[in-house]
């Protein structure tokens, strides 16, 4: 487990990249964090790094799963917020997608138990009586 605390979202960018820089083919990353803490924003930024093309990154908060085509092969990008069941996650293509792919999961409780053993966890969080933009990350590879 490792403890980081970063000030900005500069910072927050160069974290995604560090991760991305370091990601191999299928590993698969739980992102936990409350609503608006930066889930959607550290995913947004890791996919961008490893386009040839930046495209648009979008929330996947309504669509559940986007996906987008990089230098490391087709990345997943999940938001299980609104999947009530587990049941759900079939017909998502999330099964698939953890076997095959780096995947990005936000909101993942309901899927815990179907995570791979090497599963990255980050957890994002807010600090308190700090500057608006500091996050403190906790970073568990699970294996
Ligand atoms: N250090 C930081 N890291 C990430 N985001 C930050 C930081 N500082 C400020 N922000 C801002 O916080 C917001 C985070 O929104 P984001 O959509 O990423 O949250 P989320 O965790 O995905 O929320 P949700 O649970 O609703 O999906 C963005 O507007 C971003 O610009
Ligand atoms: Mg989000």
């Amino acid at each position: 487990m490792k403890n980081i605390i970063i000030n900005s979202q500069n910072e927050m960018i160069d974290f995604a990249k560090k991760v991305a820089n370091s990601i191999n083919n299928n590993k698969v990353i739980a992102l936990y964090g409350n609503l608006g803490v930066g889930k959607s924003f550290f995913a947004k930024n890791f996919i961008n790094f490893l386009q040839e093309i930046p495209s648009e990154v979008l929330s996947p908060t309504f669509n559940i799963v986007y996906s987008y085509k990089t230098k490391k092969g087709e990345i997943f990008h999940f938001d299980l917020y609104r999947i009530k069941h587990e049941e759900e996650l079939e017909n998502i293509g999330f099964f698939e997608a953890v076997k095959n792919h780096i995947t990005l999961i936000e909101w993942p409780q309901i899927s815990e138990k179907y995570l791979p053993k090497n599963c990255l966890k980050i957890t994002i969080k807010n600090v308190i009586n700090h500057h608006e933009e500091a996050r403190e990350i906790i970073i568990e590879n699970v294996e």
